[in-house]
């Protein structure tokens, strides 16, 4: 089973909408030849519509950095699914910023995941674990907890389109990381495997995952040369043109498409 990599960058709140826009202009010239990889950026939700409109036309995917699970309402400062629909292809939920300043529960990633599914958009689902629970070496029991909360409730035929984003919270702007084989393996068992067990191994098999966590040009290559690492979601090397496209060249060759 071959799944087609994905590689997105996680702007965070940097960027002013027009920031954003010319970022996207030197971005596409460079990003679209390398095709076989899904390219994606998630800008902060004010440059959406200029990034969108910007990379029409092209290769170049946009996804939303959260969502709010209601249809609309009295919910001041949030953002409804409808309202990103159009704009947007993916939206990552559940994020340890999300979670860590905005009191996030797998309850609510949950929640929003599924709204989004509902309008229509793939949310890429993020979890991992915080220093702690991986010196006590509980990461798998932790990590495969998060999984079966944030998938409750998520049908079958809705798996496929769902991406998993495995973040360590203390490789998230760091520089530390775990190595590329305990990150595989802790993709491969705390997430592949407990889809397995939800979905059956078919589906599982069809479901992306990506590592994400201090990802940078030097050490892409070992992520995405894991076999169950099928992308990366990046953050501080993502608000750079060179690195961010050399990213996914690395990730082109890692997975033998270039
Ligand atoms: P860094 O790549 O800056 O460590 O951020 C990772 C991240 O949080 C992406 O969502």
């Amino acid at each position: 089973m071959s799944r087609i990599p994905i590689v997105a960058g996680n702007w965070k709140m940097y960027k002013t909408p027009s920031e954003a826009v010319d970022f996207v202009t030197s971005l596409i010239p460079e990003l679209s030849p390398l095709d076989g990889v899904e390219r994606v950026i998630c800008p902060p939700f004010l440059a959406i519509p200029g990034v969108s409109a910007k990379v029409a036309g092209s290769p170049i995917q946009v996804g939303a950095q959260n969502v709010h699970w209601q249809k609309e309402g009295a919910f001041t400062s949030d953002i409804a699914p409808a309202m990103l629909k159009g704009l947007v292809e993916y939206v990552i939920v559940g994020h340890s910023e999300v979670r860590q300043y905005h009191g996030d529960t797998d309850e609510r990633v949950n929640m929003r995941a599924k709204a989004a599914l509902e309008a229509g958009l793939k949310p890429i689902i993020a979890v991992g674990e915080s220093v702690d629970t991986y010196r006590a070496g509980q990461t798998e029991t932790f990590v495969g907890a998060q999984i079966r909360a944030c998938f409750a409730g998520i049908p079958q035929e809705a798996v496929s389109s769902i991406v998993v984003a495995y973040e360590p919270l203390w490789a998230i702007g760091t520089g530390l990381t775990p190595t590329a084989e305990e990150a595989n393996q802790i993709i491969k068992n705390a997430i592949r495997n407990v889809l397995a067990s939800l979905y059956g191994e078919d589906a599982a098999q069809q479901v992306r995952i990506q590592y994400g966590g201090s990802v940078k040009p030097d050490n892409m290559k070992g992520f995405m040369s894991q076999p169950d690492i099928d992308g990366a979601l990046v953050g501080g090397a993502s608000l750079k043109v060179n690195d961010f496209v050399t990213l996914v060249k690395l990730a082109r060759e890692a997975k033998g498409l270039a």
